[in-house]
């Protein structure tokens, strides 16, 4: 270790002292730091951030306990197309992933790793996905170079001593994780505010369970507990147990009689899992007993219990929520969560030391510095069209701070899961809601999913693609062997979810919303719930069962009969332009392909 400080080690377990050793030699730290989780801790790699230049602190006043960065603008978002899947065939990962040989790749990790941490403190980072102790969670340690990244990580996830505690058992398989923001430090250098790299690699290696990260410190690029092992490595390893990891919310829905139904649902990012988490009812709904309980906003973790029914757990604990649109009308609950010890990444700040982004209040403020640190007025963006916050700007809150938490979020058996709803954003085509027939039906419909792409990744905005259960950019192995597992869930359960697709984002001829969403969006999930109690009706269509208007409690609400029918309406013509689109995606999957699926889609062309 010679000139390099190091710190003593917090764990007994030789494998991981071996392993940090290892990275190190490798990477050529100037320091190795430990990371015990403490407020402490966190308190001085804040401050130390803020001498640096990468923090902000806001006022303590109005945004007590948080903090501001700005990233460099070339790392704000998941990059698709450097994230890898390098399982041992090229047939595992599939068409719909980038596959790389793993010797091949493991060459190149080893020459960008080689000494890009020099200058760098490298954290040492153990943390849990899910609750310490819970038959479900599983063990993680992330070696980065970055101190956003450890304190993103201490909202994100359960880290710190608890944790190595539990690895220093020895008992439970740890998932290794390397990051880096590959921008090594020479002597006497000046480091930038946000260092990273324009060359960018996100490597799973499934067979083996570990995680290379490089270039990037945002998001899911760089906080590898959350995609790259809580979906990516962690479908991997629910094929091979039996349970299957999602990209998915958990919610509670309580009725009057103060019966709660849990539902899980998959939408693409950016296409509102976390406002649809903390919905609050309307007035007339709340009124009269109803309340939405919060379990998680983006990931499920779903195993079947031992009497075969499906319980999830959120593996986070925290939120890493899309900030523009994010407010006192659409999602309050969101709004109190982030009101104190949060992170904000790319948004605007105030000259109070406040943050904004579009949507925040109706009228901007007057001045701000906008994401890439330019004043920003509503002059200036009227005239150049500069937005304030970047459309992918994120908050990091922890979930405890949500006032609708449900009180079981972090029960180690998870919740019971009665539906299961898919959704995408689609301008046209897809109505406000349907039930599919079945599970097969059901599975179907999750494969065929659709959804305009959003800020969330690097890429064209706007253009539909399939994004089979919301997971194309997630899903860690073959899709059409992904498909297969689903259909073969079934199998290990005594009771099937019932599983429903909705679209709020269904628009009109002028190109404006037809559904108003957000808190209406209850109207619909009263109609899943009471439909998987079987005290709801519907009517068949081709797609499925679909509620007519006098199914939907309209309480306090002036949509009309008509609205209502022109978003449920099936046009078949363009229905079938759609199951086009299913088979493009089938033909690529097709020698992966459960026959289920060509079954379901020839069903389906007969109806229409
Ligand atoms: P990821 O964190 O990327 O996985 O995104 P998410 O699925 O959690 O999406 P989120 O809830 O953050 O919503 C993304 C955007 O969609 C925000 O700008 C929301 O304001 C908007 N949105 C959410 N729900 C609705 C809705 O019911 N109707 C409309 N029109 N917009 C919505
Ligand atoms: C998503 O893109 O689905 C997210 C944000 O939840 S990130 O963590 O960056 O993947
Ligand atoms: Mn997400």
């Amino acid at each position: 270790m010679n000139a390099r400080t190091s710190y003593t080690p917090l764990s007994t377990n030789p494998n991981l002292l071996k392993w940090v050793e290892k990275i190190a030699e490798l990477t050529k730290p100037a320091a190795i730091h430990w990371v015990d989780g403490s407020q402490e801790e966190n308190d001085a790699l804040c401050a130390q951030m803020v001498a640096a230049g990468t923090f902000v602190k806001l006022n303590e006043k109005l945004w007590p306990g948080c903090h501001y960065a700005r990233s460099d603008a070339s790392d704000v978002a998941r990059v698709e197309d450097r994230t890898f899947i390098c399982s041992l065939s090229k047939d595992n990962a599939g068409p719909t992933n980038n596959w790389v040989e793993p010797f091949q790749m493991r060459k190149k990790l080893k020459e960008i790793f080689s000494g890009c941490m020099a200058g760098r403190t490298m954290y040492v980072l153990p943390f849990s996905m899910g609750p310490l102790g819970s038959p479900i969670s599983q063990l993680g340690v992330e070696i980065t170079d970055s101190p956003y990244v450890v304190v993103n990580m201490r909202i994100m996830a359960r880290i710190g001593l608890p944790v190595l505690k539990e690895i220093d058992k020895n008992e439970k398989r740890v998932v290794p994780c390397v990051h880096s923001v590959g921008a090594p430090l020479a002597p006497g250098a000046k480091d930038s505010a946000w260092p990273c790299n324009k060359e960018k690699y996100i490597v799973h290696f499934p067979e083996t369970r570990e995680i290379w990260s490089y270039g990037s410190g945002y998001g899911g690029n760089a906080l590898l507990g959350k995609k790259c092992f809580a979906l990516r490595i962690a479908s991997n390893m629910a094929r091979d147990e039996g349970w299957m990891a999602e990209h998915m919310l958990i919610l509670g829905v309580e009725d009057p009689k103060g019966e709660k139904t849990y539902v899980a649902a998959a939408f693409p990012s950016a296409c509102g899992k976390t406002n649809f988490a903390m919905l609050i009812p309307p007035a007339p709904f709340r009124d009269k007993g109803w309340k939405i309980w919060t379990v998680g906003d983006d990931i499920a973790w779903i195993k079947p219990d031992a009497n075969g029914r499906l319980h999830a757990i959120n593996p986070e604990a925290g939120f890493f929520g899309v900030a523009p649109g994010t407010s006192d009308k659409t999602n309050p609950n969101a709004m109190v969560a982030l009101s104190k010890n949060t992170i904000f990444t790319n948004v605007a700040l105030t000259p109070e030391g406040g943050v904004w982004w579009e949507g925040m209040t109706e009228t901007p403020p007057a001045e701000l510095i906008d994401w890439q640190g330019n004043r920003w007025t509503p002059a200036i963006a009227k005239e150049t069209g500069a937005k304030a916050a970047h459309a992918n700007a994120r908050f990091t809150a922890p979930a405890s701070q949500c006032p609708t938490i449900d009180p079981a979020w972090e029960s180690p058996e998870g919740v019971p899961i009665s539906a299961i709803i898919f959704g995408g954003r689609r301008a046209t085509t897809m109505p406000l809601v349907y039930q599919a027939f079945n599970w097969s039906a059901g599975v179907y419909t999750g494969a065929t999913m659709g959804s305009e792409m959003t800020a969330a990744a690097a890429g064209t905005i706007g253009k539909v693609r399939r994004d089979p259960f919301a997971m194309l950019p997630f899903c860690g192995y073959h899709m059409g062997d992904y498909f297969r597992h689903w259909i073969k869930m079934q199998k290990a359960l005594s009771e099937t979810p019932r599983i429903f697709h909705v679209n709020w984002f269904r628009k009109d001829a002028d190109g404006r919303f037809i559904w108003p969403g957000f808190g209406d969006n209850m109207r619909i999930l009263k109609w899943i719930v009471d439909r998987a109690r079987g005290r709801a009706l519907s009517k068949e269509t081709p797609i499925g069962w679909q509620p007519r208007y006098d199914d939907i409690d309209w309480t306090g609400c002036g949509f009309s009969r008509d609205q209502f029918d022109a978003l449920q309406a099936v046009d078949r013509a363009a229905w079938r332009v759609e199951v086009m689109g299913h088979e493009e995606l089938f033909l690529d999957l097709h020698d992966h392909l459960p026959k289920e699926m060509v079954y379901e889609r020839e069903l389906l062309i007969c109806r229409l």
